[in-house]
């Protein structure tokens, strides 16, 4: 078995995956939403303590695989360097003392891998859509060590602009949840925003022009006595969500997709899910998706990653193992 844990941002999980099987055989994570909730945004030395709280209560509940370990692996990138921290310095403890190996993941190929939690077979090659709050790319997956990033925001990215305008709403964290739920009850229509990247012939993303627009648009609401953001959060995720349909759409003229992902924090978002799923009509592509629970942050994605890496012996010493705040994907 391996035992994996996850702190790259706000979430503090850790999983028992079964190599042979690929069977998830434990998972438990404690989300910080609320503590962070009243800043509008992860801070990353709160989250740092909290994870410093929270995973040696979770890995209290895994003792009695301790005997049956045979690696013990962590996220050591991308994410937050405080945080990241946290996780990879408990793993290499169990590591010396259960004298096992390390293994060191990276947090987009365990998103990747969510598709795949509990089942024994991968599904590759695929094209994968990653929305989540710090990334917005699209990757060409052969198999785990062949991962080409075709596609990528050039600033902020399609989850972190749902939290922002959230925030700017006065909504709390996080905001895609909450902004997909009143956009419920909005007019798509009655905000023109404009397409990001619209006329450019690029296949690259970029939110920071729109949460810029929708921001003034929230200004203009609030001189109401009354103000309500249902138009705006409904026209806001129509607009950040045509923005991937135009990219992706125009990517699919050079390169069909036969079997597509969406995967990432922000991929449980319904409205994106079904505009996706039409426009993969026509190509008669598939679209898989991971199960709602592990579309988040999870430890369980990551021991998925682990046992594939076990398999190929992709070991990492302790002096080694590393942060890196930033992916190399
Ligand atoms: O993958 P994830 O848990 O963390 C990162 O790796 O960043 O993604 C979290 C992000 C947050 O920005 C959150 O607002 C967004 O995913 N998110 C959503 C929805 N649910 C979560 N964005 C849009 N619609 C949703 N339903
Ligand atoms: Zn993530």
């Amino acid at each position: 078995m391996i035992l994996s844990i996850e702190s790259s941002c706000d979430d503090s999980a850790i999983a028992i995956t079964d190599i042979k099987t690929k069977k998830l055989l434990f998972h438990k994570k404690i989300s910080q939403e609320i503590e962070h909730s009243v800043y509008g945004g992860v801070v990353p030395e709160l989250a740092a303590r909290l994870h410093a709280e929270a995973l040696p209560k979770i890995l209290e509940q895994v003792k009695e695989y301790f005997p049956k370990l045979k690696a013990v692996a962590v996220t050591s990138t991308p994410g937050l360097a405080v945080t990241l921290v946290e996780g990879v310095t408990m793993a290499k403890a169990i590591a010396v003392a259960l004298d096992i190996p390390l293994i060191g993941v990276n947090h987009l190929i365990g998103h990747i891998y969510s598709l795949f939690i509990d089942k024994k077979e991968t599904q590759f090659p695929l094209t994968c859509l990653l929305v989540s709050g710090g990334h917005t790319q699209v990757m060409e997956v052969k198999s785990l060590t062949e991962i080409e990033t075709v596609a990528k925001s050039m600033d902020d990215s399609f989850g972190e602009s749902f939290d922002k305008v959230a925030k700017m709403m006065g909504l709390g964290y996080p905001g895609g949840p909450v902004i997909q739920e009143l956009a419920k009850d909005g007019d798509r229509l009655k905000h023109n925003f404009t397409v990001p990247l619209h006329q450019s012939p690029l296949i690259a993303f970029s939110y920071s022009g729109l949460k810029n627009a929708v921001r003034l648009a929230v200004l203009e609401e609030e001189k109401n006595e009354k103000p309500e953001f249902e138009d705006i959060a409904a026209s806001f995720e129509h607009i950040a969500t045509k923005h991937l349909t135009m990219k992706l759409k125009k990517y699919f003229k050079t390169v069909r997709p036969k079997t597509f992902a969406i995967v990432g924090g922000a991929s449980a978002n319904l409205y994106l899910r079904s505009q996706i799923l039409e426009l993969l009509k026509p190509h008669n592509a598939e679209l898989i998706l991971s199960e709602l629970k592990y579309c988040s942050d999870n430890a369980a994605m990551i021991g998925r990653v682990a046992v594939e890496m076990y398999e190929k012996k992709m070991f990492t010493s302790l002096e080694e193992l590393d942060i890196a705040p930033r992916s190399l994907l």
